[in-house]
């Protein structure tokens, strides 16, 4: 049976089905499990992934191509720096190029529009590896994560403080489908993004969870089981003494976790800056699920490649492709 995402794009998480979404994480699962009991699933035997990054990474380009060798396939990392891209050869002449030569392409990028151009002439699958608005494998690694602690995600509350940016995006648009109430605590300054929050609010609205956006981050907390929280100064951003004022009551410090349920666990997408936007104390704390995090990137990432490249059918809820 092959299945349902079989030469789909994944740029955002609103390009999947609910039915997709939960897939996706079944699997992921799946193929933890399997790696745990080093059963084969080489399921992607012969397959290339291009690897586009106009920006560092250590968790996405270690979690791609670790992925596409344990999957039994091969990853090629290209950096702006090294490729014809940085001496101007087009996004789409690239796109059509590694079509010809790659069975996917993963991308980070600066801005969204680039993984469009991208995804416009492709014809294979185009996965988006970070943009400046959204990171969407990063958000359904942690549902993974979330669904493995607390055994169920329907009902969970997560508040996310801190900068409004791609990550807290990605998490407006996953927490309505899988039946999360969010609550994104930011200063007015920053601002939410109009295009991932309508759409998000009418997700929320068919799923009956809740999506609250505040200016203190003792409301957004109150109560909440995940607290969780990102860099302040997003990569191709510059550093803003102003902004950086604007988030410090926006910390992730024992004074916060403490205005959280009590059993709450702390998450973070990875890198962290302690002493900006989490203490040190609560980053070395045993109440978090940091690490877990980042190692479910591989897990999810697998369960991405093996569905959207190899077409694969990894549980038995997957759906035959139309
Ligand atoms: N969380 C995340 O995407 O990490 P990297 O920037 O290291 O890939
Ligand atoms: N918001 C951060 C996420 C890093 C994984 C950034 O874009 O730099």
């Amino acid at each position: 049976m092959t299945h349902s995402l079989y030469g789909r794009n994944l740029l955002s998480l609103f390009d999947l089905s609910d039915a997709e979404l939960h897939d996706l994480l079944e699997s992921a699962a799946e193929l933890k499990q399997r790696q745990q009991r080093r059963i084969p699933h080489r399921v992607l035997d012969g397959y290339s992934l291009a690897m586009i990054f106009e920006k560092p990474s250590t968790r996405t380009r270690v979690g791609f191509e670790v992925a596409m060798t344990q999957l039994g396939g091969h990853a090629v990392y290209l950096s702006p720096r090294d490729t014809q891209l940085g001496r101007g050869e087009t996004v789409a002449d690239t796109a059509r190029v590694l079509s010809r030569m790659c069975d996917g392409i993963m991308a980070r990028v600066f801005e969204h529009s680039t993984l469009e151009e991208l995804a416009a002439v492709s014809t294979v699958p185009v996965i988006n590896g970070l943009s400046d608005l959204l990171h969407p494998v990063q958000a359904l690694a942690d549902l993974l994560t979330m669904r493995e602690h607390f055994g169920s995600l329907k009902g969970l509350t997560v508040a996310y403080v801190g900068d409004s940016n791609n990550i807290s995006n990605s998490w407006l648009e996953a927490a309505p489908r899988f039946g999360v109430n969010f609550r994104l605590g930011t200063p007015a300054s920053c601002g939410v993004e109009r295009a991932v929050l309508q759409p998000a609010l009418e997700a929320a609205q068919r799923a009956g969870t809740t999506i609250t956006i505040t200016d203190d981050p003792y409301a957004a907390v109150a109560g909440a089981d995940v607290l969780y929280t990102d860099v302040w100064t997003s990569m191709g951003q510059q550093e803003d003494p102003a902004h950086l004022a604007a988030l410090a009551p926006f910390q992730i410090n024992a004074a916060l976790v403490a205005a959280a349920a009590p059993s709450a666990q702390v998450m973070h997408c990875l890198p962290m800056h302690r002493g900006e936007e989490i203490s040190a104390e609560i980053a070395e704390g045993s109440n978090n699920l940091i690490f877990d995090q980042a190692e479910n990137r591989l897990h999810m990432h697998k369960a991405i490649l093996a569905a959207l490249l190899g077409g694969v059918a990894l549980t038995r809820s997957v759906r035959r492709a139309a």
